[in-house]
């Protein structure tokens, strides 16, 4: 069992949340108003917090807030975040007037390069961001294999993100680790085809995957 803090409590998080608590983690949700988001909360026994709290208890952080907060709000978690590791499966855009990502945040470079710069102490993993929420905890509901790529600089960060990965479905053989944090800018700027997909198909169940 690992301790587990999800930063957010919105879609993603909650989807982490219930798969990552029914597979025995010990789960606790690092959230900006911890009673409502607990009084909100239907699924397995998990606990609130507030960020703070989350990231000094939990040995893995996952980040899943929005991008264009994200680098400011682990910022201020540097202290807490120190020797831990963080996976980010944010997506940090510039939004189009239908509210759809229109561009990046960080052209020529990534969110998750910036949060490693901006936390040396941590070690930081970007993963599961090229996929709906719904696929990063089930993958085998597509008819396609998904691929689940890994970025990050610390090939022990590495196994272990992998053995969360298994935990919500992952078979080995569908992770793809690209190599250290700057891979992530690829994989991050994979999210500007997701606008379209989503015009022409809806929120159908997709995740972009390599074929072989
Ligand atoms: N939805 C998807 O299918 C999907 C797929 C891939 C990647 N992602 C990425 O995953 C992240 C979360 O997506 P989501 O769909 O779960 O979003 P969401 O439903 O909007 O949830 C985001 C959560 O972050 C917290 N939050 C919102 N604004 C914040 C701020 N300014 N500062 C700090 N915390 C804030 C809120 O939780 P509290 O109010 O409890 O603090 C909110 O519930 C995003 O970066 C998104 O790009 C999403």
């Amino acid at each position: 069992m690992t301790s587990i803090g999800i930063l957010g409590s919105g879609r993603v998080a909650t989807a982490l949340a219930t798969r990552l608590a029914t597979t025995g983690h010990d789960v606790m949700i690092g959230t900006r108003n911890a009673a409502n988001s607990s009084a909100r909360w239907t699924g397995p026994a998990v606990t609130f917090a507030d960020h703070a709290q989350t990231a000094r208890k939990a040995s893995i952080l996952i980040n899943a807030m929005p991008g264009d907060a994200s680098l400011e709000q682990l910022s201020a978690l540097r202290e807490e975040l120190d020797g831990k590791i963080l996976v980010d499966v944010s997506n940090a855009t510039q939004r189009g007037a239908d509210g759809l990502p229109a561009g990046l945040l960080y052209p020529g470079s990534s969110l998750a390069e910036h949060l490693q710069q901006a936390l040396p102490g941590t070690q930081v993993v970007k993963t599961l961001n090229t996929m709906l929420f719904t696929v990063m905890v089930d993958p085998h509901r597509l008819k396609v294999s998904p691929t689940a790529f890994l970025s990050g600089n610390d090939g022990s960060a590495k196994t272990a993100v992998g053995e969360l990965l298994h935990d919500l479905g992952w078979p080995p053989v569908w992770i793809e680790d690209l190599g250290d944090i700057f891979t992530a800018r690829g994989t991050e700027a994979l999210i500007l085809l997701v606008p379209h997909i989503i015009r022409s198909r809806g929120f159908a169940p997709f995740a972009l995957t390599v074929a072989r």
